[in-house]
């Protein structure tokens, strides 16, 4: 990958080649160019600001310095350009991954009242260009937030890091959630030990202990992360609360009457259950619901099971008089989402004679397992996780 910076401040940028993007640079794996927008001047002063048409405070960028400038580097259409300013589209690692897959990102670092707005422009006709900001707050300039990136993305490049595990477990990976507490030796200091299940040698229990811990952390630190996807239409998919448990044993029973024609002879278990055993199970599992004008129309569930990468779904129930909108299917994707990171694989049962709950998951890429036990009646389909 190779990055370019335009700024007015070269020497605030010298950290990108003591920091780990400096081994990257010496193994190829990058090439970092920094340029000193005032080379791009033409006048004495090498003024790069001016007063802003309508008035106001303070200065803003000129356009002259970041054209010469972007003909200078020879800007392409494959190229993107990144403008970082507080007026832009959040930072995170979603955007993070995705400037990853970049062949070059040129980096305009904004000052004072911001950039030209007709260099923005002009940079979309010549490539991609995206305006990002590092948060809800305002910095002296865009350099500051150039380096955060650019050490968020460089990270992900393939041969950047030497583990690439830990991609996948740390914070806002793919579960979602912040990490879950870690310790290391010794086993006690200053009179606090190390929870005994990390000591235990049973991985499963390990790993539900983390996606506990994770997910509690989260809940505390930042519900924001736990708020619900929502559907296509803004419909919000919220986590179930013990008080669900009467609509959801209700649409249990609606919706398996349908099952209960499809399978002849299957035990149904939503006609035997009970409330109390819906709440139970509503502990044990991770539920997700979704409602319409106040009704509880469509559920899932997931958790992971004892061998602690198999993440086990079940019961994706949408009301009879919603089925055929799509909701079956967001649910399903939202609990795959929900997954914690130590989870290889998504699990599932379905009615043996349930041909259209069978199309539906093998279209999600789910594929039936003949050779794995399943409950009488009913068929088990499998899918590997694929931590993109
Ligand atoms: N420049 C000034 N504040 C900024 C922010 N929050 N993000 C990106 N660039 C900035």
């Amino acid at each position: 990958m190779r990055l370019d910076y335009l700024t007015i401040f070269p020497d605030y940028l010298a950290p990108l080649r003591l920091s780990l993007p400096g081994k990257a640079v010496e193994s190829g794996l990058l090439e970092l160019h920094v340029h000193d927008l005032r080379s791009w001047t033409t006048d004495k002063h090498r003024t790069v600001d001016d007063t802003p048409y309508g008035g106001g405070a303070g200065m803003v960028m000129k356009p002259e310095p970041f054209g010469a400038a972007f003909d200078a580097l020879e800007i392409e259409p494959g190229d993107t350009i990144v403008f970082t300013t507080p007026s832009g589209e959040r930072f995170d690692q979603r955007v993070a991954e995705d400037l990853a897959t970049r062949s070059r990102l040129v980096f305009a670092c904004g000052r004072y009242e911001g950039i030209d707005q007709r260099v923005i422009d002009h940079a979309r006709t010549r490539a991609e260009a995206r305006e990002i900001s590092l948060g809800d707050y305002v910095l002296n300039g865009g350099e500051v937030a150039a380096l955060a990136i650019t050490e968020a993305v460089v990270r992900l490049l393939p041969g950047f890091m030497g583990n690439a595990a830990s991609l996948v477990e740390e914070s806002h990976a793919a579960g979602g959630l912040l990490e879950y507490p870690v310790f290391t030796k010794p086993p006690t200091w200053d009179d606090r030990s190390v929870p005994d299940v990390l000591r235990s040698g049973d991985h499963g229990a390990i790993a539900r202990w983390r996606h506990e811990q994770a997910r509690r952390r989260t809940a505390e630190r930042r519900p924001d992360l736990l708020a619900p996807s929502a559907l296509a239409d803004g419909t919000p998919i919220e986590r179930a609360v013990p008080g669900d448990a009467g609509e959801l044993m209700t649409l249990q029973r609606a919706c398996w009457v349908q099952e209960a024609v499809a399978n002849p002879g299957a035990p149904i278990p939503a006609f035997a259950e009970s409330l109390d055993d819906v709440r139970a199970w509503l502990g044990e599992w991770d539920t997700y619901v979704v409602r319409r004008a106040g009704r509880l129309v469509g559920a899932v569930r997931g958790r992971l099971e004892p061998d602690g990468t198999t993440w086990d779904i079940g019961r994706v129930m949408v009301a009879p008089d919603v089925q055929g909108q799509g909701l079956g299917r967001a649910l399903l994707e939202h609990v795959q989402a929900a997954a914690p990171a130590a989870a290889t694989s998504y699990t599932l049962f379905t009615g043996a004679g349930s041909d259209r709950n069978q199309r539906i998951y093998k279209k999600a890429g789910f594929r039936l397992r003949t050779d794995l036990p399943a409950p009488p009646g009913a068929v088990v389909l499998v899918k590997q996780r694929s931590h993109a």
